[in-house]
């Protein structure tokens, strides 16, 4: 871990602005704390992807929470989307001094240097991918900067390092690596099925009540019973018997595949000091 940390520092010495990517559905679960300490007063630009999988009032929330602490912070669809033109525009406007002092001594069209930055799998390679037009390839999950990187016009006025930077996700709060897991950002052999599916019968239970109980024909009983009960229910429902881990599995792969809608699991700050 520190030596990716050297790594990704050393490469941010040669940018103006770090693009960190999170996951609008977890954008403080899919955060790591040490690019603050990394960064320090370097400028950023905080890109909530995959807002199209997003509570869009959860987003709109945390947007204005981050914008009020004074970090600017867009939300982005890079999936469906083929060109990202906000993405230059909100660097430039946070860059608006520094752009305007090199147009003062001469520069007719500065350059701004960028790289993207996050955790694995919050789609890094797919920003890069439509931002420079072009199909890079993966680059793993392996925290650090890849060696021999270049530098890549997205536009007459952006480039962009090729390889993102890549953090890994902070495992000391449980409650993270569960919210992490049931997204899909980390590997199926580091959590427990079925301490994701309670957890997230419990979250939807609380938070989308309406969308869980439809989806699943959900009794006013069935609301009431301990998750883990719930749990063998709804597994016994779907023919699986007393198979908790298929059960648990299969409710994974439903949340993750949008049959429960779209949904945020880190509460904005007021929503959170209410539940
Ligand atoms: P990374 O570099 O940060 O590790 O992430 P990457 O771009 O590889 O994206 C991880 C997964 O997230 C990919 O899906 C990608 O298609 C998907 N993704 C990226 N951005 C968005 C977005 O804005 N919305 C949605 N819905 N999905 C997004 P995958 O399942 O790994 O591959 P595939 O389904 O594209 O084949």
């Amino acid at each position: 871990m520190a030596k990716a940390q050297r790594q990704v520092q050393e490469k941010l010495k040669q940018v103006d602005i770090v693009f960190e990517i999170v996951d609008a559905r977890v954008p403080e679960s899919s955060r790591n704390p040490v690019l603050d300490q990394i960064i320090q007063q370097k400028p950023r630009l905080l890109i909530l992807n995959k807002a199209d999988l997003a509570d869009p009032h959860k987003t709109a929330a945390w947007i204005s929470t981050y914008e009020k602490a004074g970090q600017p912070a867009i939300k982005l669809d890079a999936q469906h989307k083929q060109r990202l033109p906000q993405i230059e525009k909100a660097a430039r406007s946070i860059l608006a001094d520094k752009i305007e002092r090199q147009k003062q001594r001469g520069i007719r069209n500065p350059l701004i240097k960028a790289m993207c930055i996050g955790i694995p799998n919050v789609g890094k390679s797919t920003v890069l991918n439509r931002l420079l037009s072009k199909n890079i390839a993966k680059t793993g999950n392996k925290p650090g900067v890849t060696k021999n990187q270049q530098w890549l016009k997205a536009s007459d006025h952006l480039a962009l390092l090729d390889t993102p930077g890549i953090l890994w996700p902070k495992f000391d709060d449980p409650e993270v690596g569960t919210k992490l897991a049931l997204t899909g950002a980390i590997a199926e052999n580091i959590y427990h099925p079925d301490d994701v599916a309670v957890f997230a019968l419990d979250f939807f239970r609380a938070q989308y009540t309406a969308a869980i109980t439809k989806a699943y024909q959900l009794t006013a009983q069935d609301l009431t019973l301990p998750a883990p009960e719930l749990l063998l229910a709804l597994t016994k429902k779907w023919g699986l018997k007393d198979d908790y881990d298929r059960g648990s599995d299969r409710l994974i792969q439903e949340i993750r595949k949008g049959r429960l809608g779209r949904y945020t699991l880190d509460l904005p700050p007021k929503e959170a000091d209410e539940a």
